[in-house]
């Protein structure tokens, strides 16, 4: 079985890492380069670039931090874990009869691969995947439903109650959101959405639209790094092909490049989030609003990229 650990180099102690996370927001604070924060959802477009947090959990159950670590984001994309997580327990290994499982190799919102391939979406992460794995999760039911079973899962995956949806950024997304009203229909006329597109996005918007802090997003993780007191809501089984999905396609075009340069499952979303997964050793959450090329965050990803560098974690 892999280690995690480096060759010669042991795990580090808690207070080595606290000293870690303090000398990569030093260094991430010196840089120059934050990128831009989300343009097209305007309710984010004019958030702070300069900001930064990262939260560590460890297998005690201890969070480290450094920056601004209780601060709630838009933690977007990243919701698609929770409904990933959530779909898988509700209608199991039949939502592969409907998302695929491989790289996209394509922007987050992309439309060409859906033309291609018969409206089945390539994964669960690009944002056609995720407007059928909320579709699947509805159901037939009430939209304000299957909403109440994703945030009550961020909930119980944090061990915190005080984690709400931001009503403001889903409605600046709803009257901005285009490309996902066309994935939708596009979808819809392929048989691949069960609702009507008004139904599945009116969810999509609003689980995006979950603000979390990166204290309370990497203890969410602690089930998927499989860390002892985690709250038993997604089989092992299940836990470690949601891993395998964030390592292959949780960074959509970015995710080779993050592969390379951190070595550990991650998923990104455009509020400047990530949730990081190694796994037996840590949940990790990174935020920093500007974004990068492929809308991943920019200082948030080179910080990973440091910490993995310095604790030797690494799923290779
Ligand atoms: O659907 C959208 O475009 C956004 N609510 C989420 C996209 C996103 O976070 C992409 N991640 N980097």
């Amino acid at each position: 079985m892999a280690r995690l650990d480096g060759y010669e180099t042991p795990t580090p102690h808690g207070s080595q890492i606290s000293q870690t996370l303090q000398d990569i927001a030093a260094e991430i604070f010196r840089q120059d380069d934050w990128g831009q924060p989300a343009q097209y959802i305007p309710e984010l477009a004019s958030v702070d670039p300069k900001q930064f947090a990262i939260s560590v959990c460890l297998n005690d159950g201890k969070v480290l931090s450094a920056g601004a670590a209780d601060k709630p984001f838009s933690i977007q994309s990243v919701s698609k874990v929770f409904t990933l997580v959530a779909a898988l327990g509700r209608v199991g290994d039949q939502l592969w009869s409907r998302v695929g499982r491989e790289p996209s190799g394509a922007t987050f919102d992309s439309v060409v691969l859906l033309e291609r391939e018969q409206g089945q979406p390539r994964n669960p992460f690009i944002n056609a995947g995720a407007i059928v794995t909320t579709d699947s999760l509805l159901c037939k039911r009430e939209p304000r439903t299957a909403l109440a079973e994703v945030l009550e899962l961020a909930r119980e995956m944090a061990g915190s109650d005080d984690i709400f949806i931001n009503k403001k950024v889903a409605r600046s997304e709803t009257e901005t959101g285009s490309r996902n009203v066309a994935l939708a229909h596009y979808l819809k006329s392929h048989g691949n959405l069960l609702n009507s597109p008004e139904r599945t996005l009116g969810v999509y918007f609003h689980q995006c639209a979950i603000e979390m802090t990166t204290e309370q997003l990497a203890k969410a993780g602690r089930i998927l790094a499989g860390l002892s007191g985690a709250p038993r809501v997604i089989s092992r089984h299940h836990a470690r092909r949601v891993n395998a999905l964030m390592m292959t396609c949780g960074h959509y075009d970015g995710s080779g490049d993050f592969a390379y340069r951190v070595g550990l499952p991650g998923k990104s979303g455009v509020g400047g989030g990530l949730l990081i997964i190694a796994p037996r050793v840590a949940s990790i959450a990174v935020w920093s609003p500007g974004l990068n090329g492929y809308g991943n965050s920019h200082a948030g990803t080179r910080a990973a990229a440091m910490l993995s560098k310095a604790t030797n974690w690494s799923v290779f």
